[in-house]
């Protein structure tokens, strides 16, 4: 993966930091913010979106990744995360799952309010991933 130009990564920051002041999260006053970014360089942004059906609250990740595939992506190189906390916020599993999908080998970063942060990316955070592979290799042995 070509590394992301150091502006391109400001802009990512910028975008979610935006995102996070959106957030519809009475229920956990948890605000997160996130912006991904495409392989055509735009950056889509989401918040998380919570519900009075608690199980159906929808993360901030999960947001941005589906408003790029609603807008036809296909293909993430980046993900950024920022939520106004002291130490960086890593995606949960479902979103590592999600991020999988369309990142396989994205950079995964989490900013906060803090100059702590994490700068990895989704192969190190679920290794042995389960994905479209998985399922063409149960295909094969029908
Ligand atoms: N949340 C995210 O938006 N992203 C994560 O990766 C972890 C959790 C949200 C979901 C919920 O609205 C709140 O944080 C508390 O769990």
């Amino acid at each position: 993966m070509p590394p992301i130009p150091p502006t391109t990564l400001l802009r990512l920051e910028k975008s979610a930091r935006a995102a996070a002041k959106k957030s519809y999260s009475p229920y956990s006053r948890f605000a997160v913010g996130a912006a991904v970014l495409a392989d055509s360089g735009k950056i889509y942004i989401g918040c998380n979106v919570e519900n009075a059906s608690y199980g159906l609250c929808n993360c901030a990740e999960r947001t941005a990744i589906f408003s790029a595939a609603a807008a036809g992506t296909r293909k993430l190189t980046a993900v950024l995360i920022y939520t106004p906390t002291k130490t960086p916020t890593a995606p949960c599993g479902a979103c590592r799952q999600v991020i999988n999908e369309f990142g396989p080998h994205a950079r995964v970063i989490a900013v906060c309010d803090s100059p702590a942060r994490l700068d990895t990316t989704l192969d190190a955070l679920l290794p042995g991933a389960f994905g479209p592979q998985s399922l063409r290799a149960g295909a094969a042995q029908q």
